[in-house]
């Protein structure tokens, strides 16, 4: 039988703010916080053959091949508690996928949130951000930076920049997430589950904005 935890798909460009209130979020309401990105770069950090297999598709700032994300997914589904969805699904095919993996645990998707902001904001957004090597923390040298440049405030590991935010590359991100990921803001919004939330505000604004979306969603 479904029931109503909530499971909640952050959808949105690269860097229109969805790591960094999926995390907010997950922390506030006490839910999985499953980000297909951060996981995929943990496998590349260390290594593992599925860390190979994504790197060029990465690095291309392609998608990595459906049934590789599915079955990470999978394994961080717990059915447990609710889930805030983090980059995932991002194309038609994860979409029905997720369904699938959700109903097989008796969870359905209740919220969908498309973060709407120009393409401008992102490049420049992108430009300047910086995460841990350590603890994967991201930062912003304009909007958001660390106490101490270059070092991490939470953990004290060394910044870096992301290969794929790289000017090039973020501009074949976009269009990935016009062709491939719009279509699946559409399906949400078709089944009634779709709300938009202006990205392009301060971090507090955007994340009491959803916090009130999810606690009201209708
Ligand atoms: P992924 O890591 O998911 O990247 P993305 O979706 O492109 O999103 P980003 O992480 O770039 O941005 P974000 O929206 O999370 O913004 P953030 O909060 O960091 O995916 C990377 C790659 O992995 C993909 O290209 C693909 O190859 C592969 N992949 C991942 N999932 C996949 C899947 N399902 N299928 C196939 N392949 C997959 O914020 C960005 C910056 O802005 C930060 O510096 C932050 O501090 C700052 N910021 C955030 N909010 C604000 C604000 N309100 N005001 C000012 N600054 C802000």
């Amino acid at each position: 039988m479904e029931d109503e935890r909530p499971i909640v798909v952050m959808l949105g460009p690269p860097g229109a703010g969805k790591g960094t209130q999926a995390e907010l979020l997950s922390k506030k309401l006490g839910l999985d916080h499953v980000a297909t990105g951060d996981l995929l770069r943990e496998e590349l950090a260390q290594n593992t053959p599925l860390g190979q297999l994504a790197k060029s598709y990465m690095e291309r700032g392609e998608l990595v091949p459906d049934d590789v994300v599915a079955q990470m997914v999978a394994g961080r589904l717990s059915g447990d508690r609710g889930a805030v969805l983090d980059g995932f699904p991002r194309n038609l095919n994860q979409a029905h996928i997720l369904d699938r993996l959700l109903s097989e645990r008796g969870l359905k998707v209740t919220l969908a949130v498309e973060f709407v902001i120009a393409e401008e904001v992102l490049v420049r957004r992108l430009s300047a951000r910086y995460l841990c090597s350590e603890c994967q923390a991201s930062y912003n040298m304009v909007t958001n930076p660390p106490k101490a440049q270059g070092i991490c405030d939470r953990c004290g590991g060394s910044l870096y920049q992301r290969v794929d935010d790289q000017p090039d590359t973020v501009r074949k991100r976009l269009q990935v997430y016009r062709e491939q990921t719009e279509p699946v803001v559409a399906y949400y919004r078709e089944r009634g589950l779709l709300r938009t939330v202006d990205a392009d505000r301060p971090i507090e604004a955007v994340s009491e904005t959803l916090s009130a979306i999810v606690a009201d969603p209708a």
